[in-house]
């Protein structure tokens, strides 16, 4: 499944002042050159991170994009406008946009067809609610969340996206999923994939939900999991950098195996 992917996701935080300082130190590390490593932004602060960023490993991305292309579409920011800003991640259908912005399972879709169509690579949230997963509801709720994605997209599109399983009683709750509960849920991720493409062995699908850097080896060295979103933990340089060094670990243990 090749080298892990670490994805910060910041959430509605940040200030010019304290983004300089947070990349300045993530900026000065030398990343694993077996990892990747990227940060999705608040879309005001695309620009002043890409510029932060020139010449580090590290990747740009935003948290979400518009359903429609440039247009009348008052407020709404398109694919387009993300790739101007050098953007490479876009992530789509976080639970915090299902739940309190209303975004539909077929919403979702569109977005990642629209992400990739300008060239960006689509980070799709899932995950079930706690009642969801009381009421033994995991395997229906995902699959319901991932076959608009799977009807939307052709073949050679479903191998370029990543898809991220974020629990939404494990986000930002720092109750991170047990690591059995997590395999369960990324292996039914990818036998789904495997009906659909032929390539669902190269697709990343990361873990989310109160990743630690104490708790991110273990999550990362699950068979299916290519490495994490990370929220909350995403804001402090050397938890961030801590969680990368994880990844690079597991990483270089995957080298050693193979
Ligand atoms: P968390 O958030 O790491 O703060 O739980 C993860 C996410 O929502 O992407």
């Amino acid at each position: 499944m090749g080298d892990k992917l670490v994805i910060g996701n910041w959430k509605s935080n940040g200030r010019r002042l304290e983004n300089e300082a947070l990349l300045t130190l993530l900026c000065a590390q030398a990343l694993e050159p077996n990892i990747g490593v990227g940060v999705c932004v608040p879309y005001p602060y695309l620009d002043q991170v890409g510029r932060l960023l020139e010449g580090s490993a590290v990747v740009l991305g935003a948290q979400d994009v518009s359903a429609y292309p440039d247009g009348a579409y008052t407020g709404e920011v398109s694919v387009g406008m993300l790739a101007d800003f050098g953007c490479r991640y876009v992530i789509v259908g976080h639970s915090e946009r299902r739940a309190l912005f209303g975004e539909s399972d077929q919403m979702v879709a569109r977005k990642a067809r629209l992400a990739l169509e300008g060239g960006l690579v689509p980070v799709v949230c899932i995950g079930e609610t706690l009642a969801e997963r009381d009421g033994g509801e995991v395997a229906s709720v995902i699959s319901r969340q991932l076959e608009p994605i799977w009807a939307e997209l052709d073949v050679d599109d479903l191998a370029r996206i990543v898809i991220a399983y974020e629990p939404v009683w494990a986000i930002g709750t720092g109750l991170s999923a047990e690591p059995s509960q997590v395999d369960e849920v990324l292996a039914f991720v990818r036998q789904s994939l495997s009906s659909r493409s032929t390539q669902a062995d190269t697709v990343k699908i990361l873990y989310g939900g109160s990743v630690k850097a104490s708790t991110a080896f273990d999550l990362f060295s699950l068979p299916d999991c290519d490495g994490g979103l990370i929220g909350g933990a995403s804001l402090v340089a050397v938890e961030f950098l801590a969680i990368c060094k994880a990844a690079a670990a597991v990483s270089n243990n995957g080298s050693v195996n193979e």
